[in-house]
């Protein structure tokens, strides 16, 4: 049996972080969906579009990695692409709690719905999308927490809404 598993985010902007867990859990699963949260009520920096074409683009070299987006509860669009495996990164401590109860929460409403942690690598401990926001908004470098092209793109968001 073949095994299909989402790593769901925001991904505002996908870090390097973000895609070290893309690289080691599409080399444990069958098919990894990445799957964009679309949630408006979080004032992302990019579109969902935007997101999901910057992790297509940075994705692109892996055949078993298909990347989408979704609305309203993980637990039913797992349903929907018959995913059964939910893939999470925990940086420290401090991101345990959160998300024991989230992968509690969609274990209760999906009993066949199991969450893996990745602990990230240590080179990524420190890194957030948040953090990236904040260094670029302030004018600082980002190129050592994300990929080229979106660094360029966080960039030019800040410059056209300044
Ligand atoms: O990158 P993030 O912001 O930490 O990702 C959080 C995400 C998207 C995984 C989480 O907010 C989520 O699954 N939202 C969908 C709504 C849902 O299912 N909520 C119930 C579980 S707590």
């Amino acid at each position: 049996m073949s095994t299909r598993a989402i790593y769901p985010g925001s991904f505002d902007p996908v870090t390097l972080g973000h895609l070290d867990i893309i690289h080691r859990s599409a080399n444990i699963v069958d098919e990894l969906y990445v799957a964009v949260l679309n949630n408006q009520q979080k004032n992302p920096l990019f579109s969902v579009e935007e997101r999901v074409e910057m992790l297509k683009e940075t994705t692109a070299t892996l055949s078993n990695v298909i990347v989408t987006s979704f609305q309203g509860l993980l637990v039913d669009f797992a349903k929907r692409v018959d995913a059964r495996l939910i893939i999470r990164g925990i940086r420290a401590i401090t991101d345990f709690e959160y998300e024991l109860q989230m992968a509690q929460t969609n274990r209760i409403m999906e009993h066949g719905l199991d969450t893996m942690f990745l602990t990230s690598s240590l080179e990524y401990s420190y890194l957030s999308s948040s953090t990236v926001k904040e260094v670029a908004m302030l004018g600082g470098d980002i190129s050592h927490f994300v990929v080229p092209a979106v660094a360029r793109k966080t960039r030019e968001k800040f410059c056209e809404r300044s």
